[in-house]
């Protein structure tokens, strides 16, 4: 199995200089604050992308996988993350969210400023994270492990905050399950088709979820479902670590009932991913 830690070490040093790295992070903010006091964004969005130092944390997680990486490397791909989804001011939350990061990007004259290698990376990074019907890009380039990495951490920051927010912060709870329209808890995974595609390790379309009016454990079931496709090893041994799905499993055995026939596809799924995954 590929070896985040092997790969991340092969990117050549001094890819990019610090100076641009600087300059490409000062436009970038200065034009999401303008973005911001026009309210294009909405609030949860918002939120999300001011923090440059948030996105800096993520790679805490990894902790000592990130030994041996070139300082600018990671600098790198903390930026690369913290902008992955400005897209949103203009597609909102769908798969094209990507692509408009990217022509904001160079609207902005933020990825011109890198060589044309960086730029292609950066670029095919942030365009391909949101496009989960796709398959894992494969080769060792640049753009292809940049690409994984990003949907890795994009997965992991994710889960940590949606499984803390949403299953211990009952405010957090409340505005997710409004903003996506969520009919509460109902103990009810609807639609049927949700499950069906969870037990195939498949990618759950938002759609299902969203204009369904489904429960809140659907909602779940759909970031579980996502970060069952995670590309590393590592990435999933760190939310392993951090007894994240653990937290999901308790919620769904506590509101569905362990005999019930929901539960048992979920914790079946849930044992068929570890083994596939090799982590048992
Ligand atoms: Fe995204």
């Amino acid at each position: 199995m590929r070896c985040l830690k092997d790969e991340l070490e092969n990117i050549p040093t001094g890819i990019v200089d610090t100076s641009i790295l600087e300059s490409a992070k000062n436009i970038a903010a200065a034009r999401i604050s303008e973005l911001a006091k026009k309210e294009k964004f909405h609030h949860f969005n918002l939120r999300k992308l001011r923090s440059f130092k948030e996105r800096e944390a993520i790679i805490d997680f990894y902790g000592g996988l990130f030994d041996g990486v070139p300082q600018e490397t990671r600098s790198l791909l903390v930026f690369i993350y913290w902008l992955h989804d400005i897209g949103f001011c203009d597609t909102g939350i769908n798969n094209e969210h990507g692509r408009a990061a990217v022509k904001l990007l160079r609207e902005w004259g933020v990825t011109g400023l890198f060589e044309d290698k960086v730029r292609q990376a950066i670029e095919y990074a942030i365009e391909y994270h949101c496009q989960p019907q796709l398959p894992q890009p494969e080769s060792s380039e640049l753009k292809d492990t940049f690409a994984r990495v990003l949907r890795d951490w994009d997965k992991l920051g994710g889960f940590v905050y949606k499984s803390d927010g949403w299953l211990f912060d009952e405010n957090a709870k409340a505005k997710e399950a409004e903003y996506c329209h969520a009919a509460g808890e109902t103990g009810a995974i609807k639609p049927a088709n949700i499950l069906e595609e969870f037990q195939k390790l498949g990618y759950i379309d938002k759609k299902h979820v969203v204009d369904n009016n489904a429960s809140y454990e659907a909602i779940i079931l759909l970031y579980l479902a996502w970060i069952f496709d995670v590309n590393y090893r590592e990435t999933l041994e760190v939310l392993i670590n951090l007894k994240i799905p653990d937290k999901f499993f308790k919620y769904f055995k506590k509101q569905l009932g362990q005999e019930s026939s929901q539960f048992q596809i979920i914790n079946n799924t849930f044992k068929k991913f570890l083994k596939h995954s090799h982590l048992n």
